[in-house]
């Protein structure tokens, strides 16, 4: 395990090196340092406005912005109420005042760039829970047709089905998985062990939220995709956590938000459909586009009045992201997540649920204090330590998210509660 993390963080620290980012800016924010910096780790931690008096290790709910994603986002909030009267209204007009009816091709691309897809497979939206809806709503299923799912889908994954299934009679199979997967074998075949011949859809989570399992979804949409069946990934908790790749896994849909591991703001997301299969997908938020292909992206983009402004953090985000480098972003959010679980490893009072394959982990651990319920983990690490994992139920104990804003001391600190607390 020692030699593992060592060998991640030096692949964070040199191999990834990148030329030096931005200047320092005139407002007191410190540039974002060189990669050959003993401190970059620490100097990237000032770049968010985080209070220094606790440790946040929820990025699973919801993320953080950086100082400069408030600061575009604020900043064009400003510009509008003080010169929405400069805008003429004409499509070739450059600025943007509202979202829902523009092409939006510059953020497009830029998310097309994060998960290798050309722009007008993506499509900008909200959240994962519109996508995943727009999607179960726009596919067209007869009665018995089966959607394969898992028994750990987060409720805005589901929702969209369980509506299609009241409705329509399609069955939704939500497949047992292990909690703990002990295995990518295992999880393969429970999947598609239940594909038949009446399967249509598949959805599952790249990532599942309640153990942080990184699935085997490239060898499972392969499978998939051999039956005709048509593929979808939830990656709520992927982006800007790990690195995802559309075309390298090959399934056919694929949604994710930015406001949990991304650093934007809440109310961000997309939804990624492959060219050929977007046809398939009927409009369900329809406007003035509803029925044209021209570019199929733009079709779901188009649906109704939006905040540009929070496109703007959005767009900052990104840069932010790709400033760093996606690789190191995992590296060392994964590095951090592998320092927690190297230590609740070491303590017999505490269960993981967590995959036991190190491999299927990156930044989410779950795990529970005997004889403790998440609720009571959750505040005892409020009371000791001002610290912020969030509860996972009383069965489950927390789920602890590692992030690039935190630092090592805070793990061992973390390990340190946890210790005491199983004491008793
Ligand atoms: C796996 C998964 N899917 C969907 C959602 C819902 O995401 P959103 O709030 O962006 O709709 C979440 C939120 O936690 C999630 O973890």
């Amino acid at each position: 395990m020692t030699t593992r993390r060592n060998a991640i963080k030096s692949i964070s620290l040199a191999a990834l090196a990148l030329p030096s980012l931005s200047a320092p800016t005139n407002d007191g924010t410190p540039a974002l340092p060189s990669i050959n910096d003993p401190q970059y780790w620490t100097k990237i931690r000032s770049q968010f406005m985080l209070s220094k008096d606790n440790v946040f290790f929820n990025p699973g709910t919801v993320g953080v912005m950086p100082r400069v994603v408030v600061d575009k986002m604020t900043e064009h909030v400003r510009y509008l109420a003080s010169h929405v009267a400069d805008w003429a209204y004409k499509d070739d007009n450059k600025e943007e005042f509202i979202s829902g009816y523009n092409n939006l091709l510059g953020i497009r691309t830029k998310v097309g760039k994060l998960i290798n897809a050309n722009t007008g497979e993506i499509a900008m939206i909200d959240n994962v829970t519109n996508g995943i809806s727009y999607l179960a709503n726009g596919i067209t299923l007869q009665p018995g047709d089966e959607v394969v799912t898992t028994n750990q889908e987060h409720s805005g994954g589901r929702g969209g089905w369980l509506v299609k299934e009241k409705r329509y009679g399609i069955k939704f199979n939500e497949v047992v998985i292990g909690k703990p997967i002990r295995n990518s074998n295992e999880v393969y075949q429970d999947i598609v062990n239940a594909f038949t011949p009446k399967t249509k859809v598949l959805m599952i989570s790249h990532m599942i939220s309640g153990s942080g399992a990184i699935l085997p979804v490239k060898e499972i949409c392969a499978e998939a995709s051999n039956r005709g069946i048509f593929t979808i990934l939830d990656g709520a908790q992927t982006i800007g956590h790990i690195n995802v790749d559309v075309r390298d896994i090959g399934c056919d849909a694929y949604v994710g938000c930015f406001h949990k591991w991304a650093g934007a703001p809440a109310g961000t997301g997309f939804m990624y459909v492959k060219q050929e299969r977007m046809k398939e997908i009927w409009t369900t938020v329809a406007s003035g586009r509803w029925d044209n292909h021209d570019d199929e992206g733009f079709r779901f983009t188009q649906r109704g009045t939006g905040n540009f402004s929070v496109l703007k953090g959005l767009d900052a985000a990104l840069d932010f992201i790709f400033e760093i480098g996606p690789d190191r972003v995992y590296a060392r959010i994964k590095f951090l997540g592998d320092r927690l679980r190297a230590g609740l490893r070491q303590n017999p009072n505490v269960k993981i649920y967590s995959p036991e394959e190190e491999a299927m982990c990156a930044g989410i651990t779950v795990y529970k204090v005997n004889g403790m319920t998440g609720a009571q983990l959750q505040e005892a690490f409020w009371d000791r330590g001002n610290m912020r994992p969030r509860s996972s139920g009383e069965q489950f104990g927390v789920r602890h998210c590692t992030h690039i804003f935190n630092s090592e001391e805070e793990i061992d600190k973390a390990l340190t509660i946890v210790r005491d607390l199983s004491k008793g």
